[in-house]
């Protein structure tokens, strides 16, 4: 319902104060105001980077009252906490397109995001063109790359939308993609081939040959040019020394310049790179791996490994992103993203050290992606890591979050981002062409539940898989987060913590989606189980969600009526969950422990009451 003081009619002014510049830059103002009133509307931003923020807010305000569209009276101040506000995505271990990029600039725009991070050569691929070294890309890409035209375009995309763009190429470590074009470069004889499989590799860029920093200095140069941000990423990260220990020569190189060890070498070769950077008045940026006492002064820190890394730099006069909380490959939930702070309440770091922290990037690592999940990966989470950024500190109210993160989600959607679409396509492709209309129905069901393996353990269920491996098994048509399971704990939540009688509406609810899941995980294992022997391991989860339901509904059951559930029936329910918690497929079932919390409940009222009627 829209109130009495929507002016429909009423007109917006826009003013803003700094002139129009081509390029967004980091530092540049955001701020913006937004009153509407009895007259109409009024803007007035710091920088036509504000009037876009602005007008993103403006958009979101747009009410249909069944005759037209308007404003309500409102009065916004509104400007970043942070400059930095990044998406890193990662196009190399599965290459993303244009279109991906594209869309998802927009959803970026719509959550103020202000710079898209590609990272662009890695060991399993190489995806700039160089006109300066075309074997790298034609050797190290299988055709998949972003030619100068198209980054081009998508700098122009972005900048429309306020968005810098800074590209990664990763030196010296993740590089075996440069090697196969040029294994002279390499720290080990070669030859080299485009990695396929996932982890830390060993080829790495020698040092101490000339003709790397020869190659480099031409590729640098053109990156530089074609990329006008002054930032440029150069890795660093999770070189492992193995090539550069086991090399006779590079350890004497080591010995006779006095840098001590590999991380000297790695710090050596870093002042090398700077100095290149510098011709081009580029700032160097790098993974928290590049902070070594060598590092030259004004480089950027991006910490990626723990948020020691943040007070690592800025105590040494460094600033810095952090990414470490916000890696959303990850498939952590987006209240936990959204608790991590940069700097957070009780940090310790002075005034001026807290400056030198300029903001943060989610990352979106691309070894478990394809161009047809990426967006159901990187939203609606990064919208969480989006309002850490921009909004203050002490805004961090994860129910509202979540409410809000609903809205965002039908607006990506109504942009062109691809969440909803794309599962339905996956989930029908899932259940193949013999599926009948139930068997859909209680799979959809069913996959709303599960969630992939968290951390790095997808890996281990899946250790065979390769950058060809199709991406359409469960754990693809799994979201990172289920709704289904957060909504149902919060209900758990409540029911428990209401007075008995009071808190019929949400029993009443969990009864409802406990005898929706027993039944979907029952109809899915069965049609899973007849498929083929490919998906039993799937059946198995779809049969745990119908274990774990039946124990629920039991439990609820024993809370509501008071039936006698004693030690022995908690413990004995306790152990079928644990079994039926086990993943399968990189693939579990998150609404194990709201179950947990039910058997527990059950036991505990009971001996409660039976205390009392012995008393
Ligand atoms: C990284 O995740 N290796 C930066």
């Amino acid at each position: 319902m829209l109130d009495a003081e929507m002016h429909p009619t009423g007109g917006l002014q826009i003013a803003w104060e700094n002139p129009a510049v081509e390029l967004p830059r980091l530092g540049d103002p955001e701020s913006y105001t937004l009153d509407v009133g009895q007259d109409g509307a009024v803007m007035k931003a710091s920088s036509w980077r504000g009037v876009l923020h602005g007008l993103e807010t403006f958009s979101q305000l747009l009410k249909y009252d069944g005759e037209s569209w308007g404003v309500s009276a409102v009065s916004i101040q509104d400007e970043p906490r942070f400059p930095w506000r990044g998406l890193m995505i990662d196009v190399v271990r599965h290459w993303q397109p244009m279109d991906v990029i594209k869309r998802n600039l927009d959803g970026m725009a719509l959550v103020k995001l202000n710079v898209l991070h590609l990272h662009l050569t890695d060991d399993q691929g190489f995806r700039i063109e160089s006109k300066t070294h075309p074997r790298l890309h034609e050797l190290g890409s299988d055709g998949h790359y972003f030619s100068h035209e198209e980054i081009r375009e998508l700098i122009a995309y972005a900048a429309d939308r306020g968005i810098r763009v800074v590209p990664e190429f990763d030196i010296p470590g993740h590089a075996t993609s440069w090697l196969v074009a040029y294994p002279e470069l390499g720290s080990a004889p070669g030859p080299y081939a485009v990695e396929r499989r996932w982890g830390i590799f060993d080829p790495v860029l020698d040092p101490t040959n000339e003709r790397v920093y020869a190659v480099l200095t031409d590729f640098l140069g053109e990156m530089a040019k074609l990329f006008p941000d002054p930032c440029l990423h150069i890795g660093g990260d999770e070189n492992n020394g193995v090539h550069w220990t086991a090399n006779a020569q590079i350890q004497t190189f080591i010995q006779v310049h006095g840098l001590k060890d590999n991380a000297g070498l790695h710090a050596y070769f870093n002042g090398r790179v700077h100095a290149i950077l510098l011709r081009h008045g580029k700032r160097l940026v790098g993974w928290d791996e590049i902070l070594h006492p060598d590092l030259p002064a004004g480089s950027l820190v991006h910490s990626w490994r723990g948020v020691q890394g943040v007070a690592d730099a800025v105590t040494r006069g460094f600033s810095t992103i952090l990414s470490n909380g916000f890696y959303i490959d990850l498939s952590h939930p987006a209240s936990k993203h959204y608790q991590n702070d940069p700097v957070p309440a009780d940090t310790m770091l002075s005034a001026i050290e807290q400056k030198r922290v300029l903001g943060g990037e989610a990352t979106m690592w691309s070894e478990w992606v394809s161009p047809e999940t990426i967006d159901s990966r990187i939203w609606p989470r990064t919208a969480a890591i989006a309002e850490r950024l921009w909004s203050p500190r002490d805004v961090k109210d994860t129910a509202d979050l979540y409410r809000r993160v609903a809205l965002v989600v039908e607006r990506l959607e109504e942009m062109g981002l691809q969440l909803e679409r794309h599962r339905a396509v996956l989930v029908r492709r899932f259940a193949g062409e013999a599926a009948g209309a139930r068997d859909v129905a209680a799979l959809r069901t069913f996959i709303d539940v599960i969630e992939p393996v968290k951390e790095y353990q997808r890996g281990q269920y899946h250790a065979g898989h390769t950058q060809f491996t199709p991406l359409t098994g469960l754990a693809d048509c799994a979201r990172p987060e289920s709704d289904a399971a957060r909504e149902f704990a919060d209900h758990v939540l409540r029911f428990l913590a209401g007075p008995p009688g009071l808190s019929f509406s949400s029993r009443e609810t969990l009864q409802q989606q406990l005898m929706i899941w027993q039944n979907a995980g029952l109809v899915a294992a069965n049609f899973l189980l007849a498929r083929s022997a490919g998906f039993d391991a799937g059946a198995a989860v779809a049969r745990g969600l119908e274990t774990i339901s039946g124990i629920g509904l039991s439990a609820l059951d024993a809370l509501t009526r008071g039936s006698a559930r004693d030690v022995v029936w908690r413990d004995e329910q306790l152990a079928r969950i644990d079994l039926a918690a086990q993943p399968h497929d990189a693939v579990q079932l998150p609404p194990v422990d709201a179950i947990r919390q039910l058997v527990h409940a059950a036991a505990r009222e009971t001996s409660l009451r039976n205390d009392r009627a012995r008393e």
